[in-house]
């Protein structure tokens, strides 16, 4: 593992000349963040060495590096899943990949099904906990020292002083933002009725089939992480009708505009 790290960021730190110090991971239908930087060091997953492409539809696989303002910013378009057959090292590779290059702030970005009426399809949604329902976790097997500790702590894994500073962004730019309890689940297929009344009894606003892994492996690598979910859909809590891919890349296109006002603020303010 640390020689597959070492790999894929020596390949990457020969393409750029800085060291980055915020990355963000870009979910489904949210590519479009990444035309925010100027001039960038374009790399597509499939020549980084070690490193999985991406299967998902409307996930671009291509890792951008560039200047905004004063900030040095890698931006992943384009995840992993656990549900395209990966193991969850290799889906959480990436963020190990980001540490290796300097990467100290990370922004992991979904899209997600809503489990709470307050939150509807367009809204932003800070996650502020997460439950880990994918049955498995990126950290099981053998603990590398270098790369973490063995047990680390989920008591606050989504760093408190940057939801507020998102919070003053938002409202700065007279935007909603809401928080919420994002729930993972391995997918690909959709949560059942049942399933959604049980994880919105759990605790939960949220559901989608990411983010978790990297966040715990932002968090073992000593990461400060933020998770920002973009409601594309409500789950089938209250309505019968099934969700359409096509509807999801919708909804996320409507929220663009202030998510890109979101993460330009975080870039500078964090
Ligand atoms: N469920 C699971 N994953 C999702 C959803 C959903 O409703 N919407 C976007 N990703």
């Amino acid at each position: 593992m640390l020689e597959k790290i070492k790999n894929a960021s020596d390949f990457i730190k020969k393409k750029i000349s800085f060291e980055p110090e915020i990355g963000i991971i870009l979910g489904t239908g949210l590519n479009s963040i990444g035309e925010m930087l100027n001039d960038p060091v374009i790399i597509s997953y499939k020549d980084i060495p070690e490193w999985k492409a991406s299967t998902a539809p409307s996930h671009q696989g291509r890792l951008l590096a560039g200047k905004l303002g004063e900030k040095n910013i890698v931006i992943l378009q384009g995840r992993l899943h656990y549900y395209e057959g990966y193991s969850m090292q290799e889906i959480t590779f990436p963020i190990r990949v980001l540490k290796a290059l300097g990467v100290k702030k990370l922004i992991v970005t979904n899209a997600a099904g809503s489990l709470n009426k307050k939150l509807v399809p367009g809204n932003l949604v800070m996650i502020n906990d997460h439950i880990n329902w994918m049955g498995n976790n990126p950290l099981i097997g053998e603990n590398y020292d270098e790369l973490g500790i063995r047990f680390p702590s989920m008591h606050d894994p989504y760093h408190k002083r940057f939801i507020a500073i998102a919070h003053e962004i938002a409202k700065e730019n007279n935007f909603t933002l809401k928080n919420g309890v994002y729930l993972a689940l391995p997918g690909p297929s959709l949560e059942t009725r049942s399933e959604c009344k049980m994880f919105a009894k759990m605790g939960a606003d949220m559901v989608g089939m990411s983010t978790v892994p990297e966040v715990i492996v932002g968090i073992h690598s000593n990461m400060k992480v933020i998770g920002i979910s973009v409601v594309t859909n409500l789950s089938n809590l209250f309505h019968s009708a099934p969700h359409t891919q096509e509807e999801i890349r919708a909804n996320a296109a409507k929220a663009k505009n202030n998510l890109e006002k979101l993460i330009l603020g975080l870039f500078k303010k964090i």
